[in-house]
């Protein structure tokens, strides 16, 4: 099922350069499944015609409180009873200003103020000319709209249309729709510090060669942003993966897994949940060289050596917090056989309550997957789906878990 289906949108674009992004977020959240209804203000109309919206959003586009084309006159009652939300993206300091103040003088204002709050939630995309952002009016505005219930997605930062460089460009289109689905997301784990490891980790052999595996990191990652989208505090200690970091996830890059028992311990402090997806190397080589080790034209290859990497997930589940219960934690087991008996055997071993089973081979690199939840008394299996589809149901299941513990 798409993020967004059955969901109905009303997409204000007010007055600024960044109206042209606003085509494409258009596109994107009608991609995600959702129906999309454009409101424009006159001074968007500069930026971007009407007729770009229409043809994107498959709706007729309205621009002024005057249209007659409401049976009842009354467009700015109608187009918000209809909304599950409404995101004005690009929101200029100006609209902001009017929102602070609960001006209604034109249609876009006019469906925000009376639109029933509770109901129909305004997700705010600013965009503007960094000193413009920085203005104490444009703060304190946005101050008072977020106290007022608006949610405030924040701004990018970087080269500006202006020529100048630095806080205030409007968030890119996909960072904008990953908020709107993260929104919807049922907040079940608000309040609550989670702790994620992905990816493989890189042992070196010397400075130019390493140990490391297949692991993409995909199914942590997912389960970073889903961990996020139900309304935890994210940490995501993550070994060399070149994927994007999700929305307002704090990330930590680490190569080894030395680096990754130190990140990880470090947070373990002050998370409440720890989901250890990570493909930890088990060993490493005893000694890294210094220098590039050369052929030395014996045809003999280097000995090498190997020590073991501490447990990471076991290390952790073995802290005072995890014993307490302080810290709920939860591990992976990538197999290739018998996944049932190695899984609840790997259980016992690392000594958590929850582990969750899947076949490696069959899911490195792979965007689906499929799981097997297995705790203390039973098993449960998660079809094969996405990894972020998966991620979820296993947060919905997590949170449900630690609530019973709680
Ligand atoms: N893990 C860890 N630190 C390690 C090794 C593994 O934190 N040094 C974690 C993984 O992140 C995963 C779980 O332990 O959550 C299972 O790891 P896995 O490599 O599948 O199991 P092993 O303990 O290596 O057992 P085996 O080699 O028998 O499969």
């Amino acid at each position: 099922m798409k993020d967004l289906a059955g969901k109905h949108i009303v997409l204000g674009l007010t007055g600024g350069i960044a109206c042209y992004k606003s085509a494409e977020l258009c596109r994107l959240l009608i991609k995600a499944g959702a129906t999309v209804q454009v409101v424009m203000t006159a001074a968007a109309e500069q930026f971007i015609t009407p007729v770009t919206m229409q043809a994107l959003s498959q709706r007729v586009v309205y621009g002024s409180q005057w249209d007659a084309r409401a049976a009842n006159n009354m467009a700015h009652i109608n187009l918000s009873r209809e909304a599950d939300a409404m995101l004005l993206a690009p929101c200029s300091a100006d609209f902001i200003a009017k929102l602070a103040q609960g001006r209604a003088d034109e249609l876009l204002s006019l469906i925000c103020l009376p639109r029933p709050a509770d109901a129909v939630h305004l997700l705010i995309a600013p965009a503007m000319n960094r000193e413009m952002w920085a203005h104490p009016a444009t703060q304190r505005n946005l101050a008072q709209v977020a106290a007022d219930g608006a949610l405030v997605l924040g701004v990018g930062a970087g080269d500006q249309a202006c020529g100048e460089t630095g806080d205030g460009r409007m968030l890119e289109p996909q960072e904008l729709l990953d908020d709107v689905v993260a929104f919807f997301q049922p907040k079940v784990l608000a309040g609550q510090h989670v702790l994620v490891t992905a990816g493989p980790t890189y042992e070196a052999i010397d400075p130019v060669r390493g140990i490391t595996n297949l692991s993409s990191g995909k199914m942590g990652f997912a389960i970073a942003r889903a961990a996020r989208e139900a309304g935890a505090e994210v940490t995501l200690v993550a070994g060399p993966v070149s994927l994007a970091t999700p929305r307002g996830v704090q990330r930590v890059d680490v190569r080894s897994a030395s680096n990754m028992l130190k990140a990880v311990t470090d947070n373990s402090q002050t998370a409440s949940i720890f989901i250890a997806t990570a493909a930890v190397a088990d060993w490493r080589p005893d000694h890294a060289a210094d220098r590039k080790i050369k052929k030395d034209g014996s045809g003999q290859a280097p000995a090498l050596s190997f020590v073991e990497n501490t447990d990471i997930l076991a290390t952790v589940a073995q802290s005072p917090r995890a014993i307490s219960g302080a810290l709920f934690c939860v591990g992976f087991a990538a197999e290739s056989h018998d996944l049932l008996a190695n899984a609840q055997a790997k259980r016992l071993r690392k000594g958590v309550p929850l582990l969750v089973g899947n076949i490696g081979p069959a899911t490195f690199g792979q965007d689906d997957n499929a799981l097997l939840l297995v705790d203390a008394h039973c098993s449960r299996e998660l079809p094969r789906d996405s990894k972020l589809s998966l991620a979820r149901q296993l947060i919905a299941d997590i949170a449900t878990r630690t609530r019973a513990g709680a």
